[in-house]
Order: structure tokens, then sequence, then C-alpha cells
């Protein structure tokens, strides 16, 4: 007993001890209490008994910014947000204990002793709060901020992180790296995007965290008590969206990080890369098997070996002696050319490039002056400083120089920045637009601001929509270019985590998504790659590529069947080219992406998140693909509340449901969501040329309304801009069984004269009525996909491949009707 007795006197007498020992020198530095508070308007400026400043602010009625530093609050810039605080309707009050901001949507509360911060729905429920006794704290430069987790949290988003869906459990470091075969749990890869949606209690928030430094989010990877995000330097400068809709969170985030422009349609077609088609003679030669295989392409890409010994703005003579020329017949068989370009500048006296960059003062230095050298393909390189106005005004004049050879495309790779060793030097300096910062800052808006100005470069000299891709970014690259998952491997694997990190993209505003497909490092199977192909024609980017000692990628280097196999998912890929140009167009008006997480539309329902059903996702709002990998032939597909049609046999399957399908080689499975509206078009070979004057409208009936907007332009100029569309939104009534096509606005004149419907689970429909008078419906066979000579020995003339439906021809023209089927 006495023992035990001194056993606890030693233990108080420690812990007294530690105790003392915290509130004297605790090596983490906890936010203080709020000593003085002032409100301006819509912000609230606060300072604490520790000398934190602190600034909230109301951006919109769901968006509060929340801002602290140790020191004096810093100028107020983002190369991320472009999005302005808007005028709003706050009620800011306090008491001794807190602050209350309420909007119509939100209500923020922030105690005083010390400060923190919890968000509530106008009626009271917790959407996020400061985990107590944690809430924010620096140790050394870094600063974090813990966030209560909540009973049943789940966290989705984060840009492009390799992992599950949910992200639960698991936390990712931001530091944008060059990434060559990436395991698929590898983190971090190329890019950063310090934005995540958290679901809990039927409710969901986003976070996005403003701050370039290497960042951090842990959303309960070895603990159970809170999720955090923190950086390794700056302000803790985050922005808290609240609303009902997931979708509506994606809305709100490219409000503040901007949307995406309208793409070149031809960007929409087949693209097809290798590391490197050359000399001109092989280029050409890959252009016309396209043709002659009638595969459609639009695009063919050259990799670093059309430079001469990789310098940038040069083309080697021997390989490609005349550019302009071969663009120019590529043109003509309706290709556009994308061209490679990394950030790196040869060390050569005399190459033109070198020799303008140092007179013009631009490239990356040291502290002392000395200019930054790092090694990349041509050797030893500098480095453009992109975050300065005189690096980004140089760049966009090289940039002419493929304008005036006939280039529509920049892909702009190794912008992590790359280099070999991967250690760039920490005290090399960036310009940081006036904001003279280190390395640290610098590196995750590095490859941001390449493509601003590659997209500001070639929309100028170009003078038409410009192509531009990229390997690494930040939040908001979205304002200027598609973005590709870099070097993955030939794996299943690598295609299944490939669409994640689609999707979990287009979470985090980013619709313009594409991966190698095929795998970049390897070679795959047979099966791989015809699962793979078929898969691509559902990704927004539609890119093959590999790598430079692999097996050949196109279509045709797998057999006959696998080359019928892509060439039935290409057709269709170009069949769906009105929904998908107008799912496009959706992106840039509401920022949601092309390829569609479950999460968005389905938040609340635990199934989506489950393992084995987390790689489905829509393509648009109509269709759902279930990828599975090569390796199996029965997959478990879930399909979500609502019903669902088979694309190839137009059977339902009812919503909530998991079921058991056999897996075919040749089919990969969609399904349609019922009350779906799909405009289509005949087949083409390229977007150069034009489809028959026919819109193909499939409609599924279904017993919830809908609506879709059907957008066109010409595809390729900004004459949008001056009105120059056509556009009108087409509507689904359930009850009624109408579907309604409003009045056509903008002044440009749809390619199509005529509307065709089809009507898919209308049963023997024998009736319909055009604007209330009698139309005449017709018996037609739908089928999306040919037959495979394998399958089905009779070939084309016995279409099995399809199912009969009805449809109607109408003339287009822009008045609103009304068609009851
Ligand atoms: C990088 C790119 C890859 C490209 C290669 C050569 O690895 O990610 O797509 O083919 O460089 O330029």
């Amino acid at each position: 007993m006495k023992i035990l007795y001194n056993s606890i006197l030693t233990l108080l007498a420690v812990s007294a001890l530690n105790f003392a020992a915290s509130a004297q020198d605790n090596p983490v530095h906890q936010v203080g209490n709020v000593n003085a508070v002032t409100i301006e308007g819509q912000h609230v400026n606060l300072s604490t008994s520790s000398n934190e400043h602190i600034r909230l602010s109301v951006y919109s009625p769901t968006i509060v910014r929340v801002r602290m530093d140790k020191k004096p609050l810093g100028d107020d810039f983002s190369y991320a947000v472009v999005g302005k605080p808007q005028q709003v309707k706050a009620n800011i009050t306090q008491n001794s204990n807190e602050i209350t901001i309420t909007t119509d949507s939100l209500t923020a509360r922030i105690s005083k002793n010390p400060f923190a911060v919890a968000f509530y729905t106008p009626n009271g429920k917790v959407i996020s709060q400061d985990e107590q006794g944690l809430t924010t704290s620096w140790i050394g430069e870094e600063v974090t901020t813990y966030k209560h987790m909540q009973e049943g949290e789940r966290f989705i988003g984060l840009g492009e992180k390799t992992g599950p869906l949910d992200r639960r459990g698991n936390g990712y470091t931001n530091w944008n790296t060059d990434a060559y075969g990436y395991a698929v749990n590898q983190d971090p890869i190329y890019s950063t995007i310090p934005f995540y949606i958290g679901i809990h209690d039927g409710l969901n928030y986003g976070i996005f965290l403003d701050n370039t430094y290497q960042s951090d989010f842990n959303f309960g990877a070895s603990n159970n008590r809170f999720s955090s995000f923190g950086v390794q330097g700056g302000e803790m400068d985050y922005y808290f969206i609240y609303h009902t809709k997931v979708a509506d969170i994606i809305t709100s985030y490219t409000y503040l990080t901007g949307r995406m422009p309208i793409p070149p349609l031809w960007s929409l077609g087949y693209q097809q890369n290798r590391y490197s088609y050359y000399p001109d003679a092989e280029v050409m030669r890959i252009a016309r098997t396209l043709r002659e295989k009638k595969i459609p392409a639009d695009g063919i890409t050259l990799d670093i070996h059309y430079m001469d010994a990789y310098k940038l703005f040069t083309w080697d003579k021997n390989r490609f002696p005349d550019p302009a020329g071969m663009n120019k017949q590529l043109e003509d068989l309706g290709f556009k050319t994308t061209v490679i370009v990394d950030p790196g500048i040869k060390v050569e006296p005399g190459y033109h490039a070198y020799e303008s960059g140092k007179k013009a003062d631009i490239f990356l230095k040291y502290p002392d002056g000395q200019y930054y050298t790092g090694q990349v393909w041509p050797g030893w390189t500098h480095f453009p400083d992109f975050t300065s106005e005189k690096g980004r005004d140089w760049w966009r004049n090289q940039v002419k120089r493929f304008a005036d050879d006939g280039v529509d495309g920049l892909w702009n790779d190794m912008n992590e920045i790359a280099t070999w060793g991967n250690k760039m030097p920490d005290n090399v300096l960036f310009n940081y637009d006036g904001h003279l910062t280190t390395s640290k800052q610098g590196h995750n808006v590095y490859a941001l601001e390449m493509v601003r100005t590659s997209y500001e470069g070639a929309r100028t000299t170009m003078n038409k929509r410009p192509f531009i891709l990229t390997r690494a970014g930040f939040a908001g690259l979205q304002r200027y270019t598609a973005i590709w998952t870099g070097d993955n491997r030939a794996e299943d694997d690598h295609m299944l985590a490939g669409v994640r990190l689609l999707t979990s993209l287009g979470l985090s505003g980013v619709p313009f998504t594409g991966m190698d497909i095929g795998g970049f490092t390897g070679n795959p199977s047979v099966g791989l790659y015809a699962r793979w192909i078929q898969l691509g024609a559902f990704t927004p980017y539609f890119r093959n590529h590999t790598g430079v000692n692999t097996k050949s990628s196109e279509p045709w280097a797998y057999g006959e069947e696998v080359t019928e196999i892509a060439r039935n998912f290409i057709n269709l890929r170009y069949k769906l080219l009105p929904y998908l140009y107008s799912t496009f167009y959706e992106a840039t008006q509401n920022g949601l992406p092309v390829a569609r997480s479950l999460a968005i539309n389905y938040t609340q329902d635990p199934k989506i998140y489950d393992g084995q059903y987390q790689n489905q996702y829509l393509f648009g709002e109509a269709f759902l693909i279930a990828p599975f990998a090569s390796t199996v032939n029965f997959g478990k597909v879930y399909f979500p509340e609502g019903k669902w049609y088979n694309l190839y046999t137009g059977e339902v399957e009812s919503g909530n449901q998991e079921k058991i399908i056999p897996l075919a080689y040749n089919k990969m499975p969609v399904y349609v969501k019922a009350g779906s509206i799909v405009p289509m078009q005949s087949l083409i070979q390229t977007t150069a040329e034009q489809p028959t004057d026919t819109l193909t409208i499939q409609v599924y009936k279904g017993d919830a309304d809908n609506a879709f907007v059907y957008y066109e332009d010409d595809g390729k100029s900004y004459d949008y801009e001056k009105g120059q569309y056509y556009k009108r939104t087409i509507r689904y009534d359930a009850r009624k069984n109408d579907l309604a096509f409003g009045k056509a606005e903008g002044s440009f004149n749809s390619k199509f004269n005529h509307i065709k419907v089809v009507l898919h689970g209308f049963g023997n429909a024998s009736k319909v009525k055009v604007n209330g008078k009698s139309g005449k419906l017709n018996d037609d066979f739908v089928s999306f996909i040919d037959p495979i000579s394998r399958f089905d020995p009779q070939g084309a003339s016995n279409p099995t491949e399809g199912y009969k439906v009805k449809s109607i021809v109408v003339e287009n023209n822009n008045n609103a009707f009304t068609l009851n089927l």
C-alpha cells in the first residue's frame, strides 16, 4: 500500500513537472486568446494574447475565409484564387466569449478563449469545428489547423492523389513530384490541389487551403481525433465552403479558383502519342494508318525527339526538315499537332533561347545572383521564372514560333520542376510576382504559372483556342489546361487507380483529365490493352501514349480483334461528341467535372465508397461506367438509386442493387441513367469532317424529370464570347412524358437541320405529338457498337449488338417545341 502511495506521489510530481515544462517552453505554439476585435463590414480582424493576427472574411453567403499568422497578415496575393468577394449581408455580433457571423447559408461561431472556429448550418447542426485543445498551432514556421473528426466522417478530393475514393484514415503531402512509374499508393505525385470535401451526418463542406508551400493533410491517419491541414511556411489561409450538395461545393470552389474555358473541339477527339514519333515520315505513316484503318483521330503528339538535342523552341532539321509543311499535310488529313515543351533551357552559348533568356534576365537564380542550373533531357539547363511577368513575357514570345509552324497544342511536361536527382535546392529564388521567395514557396506553383503563360502565349499567337496539357499544377490549373496523370504503368491496378485520379481531380475543379491509355512504362497484356482503350473512350482527354522502350501502343498493335474493339469505342466517342462537348460546356459554367465521382450525386450512399465500387463513375450526367481489371471475367456492379439501361441491350436494371455480371472482352459495362437525354451525331473520322445534318437525341424513359443543355459553336474560335453559339435546354418531364426543346439562344447556326429523337424504354409507343399535332413514329434499331468478328462471324451485316426502338424526325428550327411521347 505504501509503495503504491509513493508511486502515485512520484507520478503526480512528474506530471506536475511536465505540465510546468509545457506551459513554459512548449515546442508547439498554440494560438492564443482573442484580446482585440474590429468588425469592418463583412470582415472581422482579431489579435490575440500571443500576438497572432487573424482575419475572417465572408466571401459569399456560403464561403468564409480564415487567415492567420504570427505576424501582421501579408499582402493579399494568390495564384489560385481569382474570384472576388461578393457583397454579402452578414450579421456579425459578439459578446465576451464569442463572435458570431451569420449569413443566409451558415453560421460561424468564433470562440475567443482561445481562438477557435466552428461552422453550423442555419438550423444549428455542426458542419465542422476546430478540435478543442489543438485548434491551430505552429511548430517553428509550420502551421496546422486541427478539425474535430466527426462521427463517420469521410473525405474526398484533394486533386491528383492516389489511394481510395474515401480518404479517411490516410494522410497526404502536397509537393509536386516527378514520379516516373509511380506505385498506385505513392504520394505525392505530380500536382497539388489543397482542396477536399468532408462528408458526415448528411452534411458536406469543402476546405481549400490557399498556400503554395508544401502542405500536409491528415484525414485520421495514425489518429482517431482530428483531421488536419498544415503548411511548412506562410500564413494559415483557408476557405470554408458549405452547401447541401457536393456539386454546389465544386461550383463555389471553382468560383474561387476559376473554371476551364471551352476547349477546341478537336482536343476531345482521339489523340495518338508515343515517346517519340520521328522522323516526319513516321508521323505521317501513323496519321495515314489511322485513316486507312478507319480509326477516327484528331491529334498527333510529338515528344522530345522532335527537338534538336532536346533544345526547346528548335526542330531537329534532319528528322523534321519542314515542320510547317508536315503540319500542313497533317491538317489536310484532319489532324492537329501538339508538341511537348519542357521548362529547362539548355546552357549552350549561341543557342537562341539560352542567349535571349540571359539577355532578358528571366532564369531562376541562387541568392548570390548565379543562375540555378539543373539537369534534364538536354543536359545542364536554366529555368525561366514563370512567377515573374518578365519571365512570362519572354515565354509568350517564344511560343509564337510554334504558332508560325502550324502547331495547335502545347504539352507542358517536367514542370514540377523535374530535374535529375529530384532535389532542386530550397535556396533557389522565385520572384513570386514581386514577393521574392524561395523554392519552398515557389515550387508548387511553378507549373501553374508555366501553363498560364503557355495558354496566354498560344491564345494570342495562334489566334484560336489552343490545346494546353500539363503534368503538374496547382489549384486553379483548370483555367488554362488539361492534365494527364503522368508516367503510369501498364498494369491493371494502374488503369483502375487512374480512374480514381481522374475523378478526384474532377472533385477538385479540374474537368479536362486523362491518363496514358495502355500504360506508359511496361507493356500491357492484350486483354488489358483491350479494356483500357474502351475505358479511354470514356475519359475526358483521350490520350494513347507509351514510353520510349515499350511496344507500340497504336490501336492496331494488339491484333485484329483489339483493333476492332478500339475502333468500336473510338467510333462511339466520335458519335457522342455533341453530348461530350455540351458536357464540357457545362464544366465551363459550373465547374462540374466530365468524369464524375459517384460521390457527387450519391454522396450519402455508403455503397459507392465501398472498395469494390469506388472505380465506378459517371461520364457526364448520363453514363455509368464500371471498369474492371482484365484478369476478371465476372464483375460486381453497384447500381445507385434510380433505373439504369444497359447501353448495348436496352435492358433495365433497378437501382440500389449490387449485381454480378459477366464481363465481355469487347464490351465494357456501360449503363445509361433513366431520364437521360443524350445528343449524338453520325460517325466522322475527324472533327474536321462534318457529320450528317441530323442530330440524334437518345431519350431514356425515367421516373424523374431531367434537363440537358445542348451547346454548339464553331469549336475553334473565341467568337462564342461575342454570342456566336447555339444553345438550347431540352427538358424531360417524366409525369407528362414530354420532351420539350427550349428556344435556341445565340447567333450561331447549328450544323444540324434535323433532330431525330430515339425512344428508349417507352415500350411499343405508337403515338407521338409534336406541339400537340400527331407526328410519325418510325421503327428503328439502335446499335452503339458493331459486332466483333470473333464473336459474330456474320459481322456487321447481321448486327446483333443492338435493339429495336421507335424514333421520330423533326426539323431543327430555333423555336421551342414539345414532343409528347
Ligand atoms: C516524361 C513524360 C512522358 C514523356 C517523357 C519524354 O516522362 O511524363 O509522358 O513521354 O517524359 O518526354
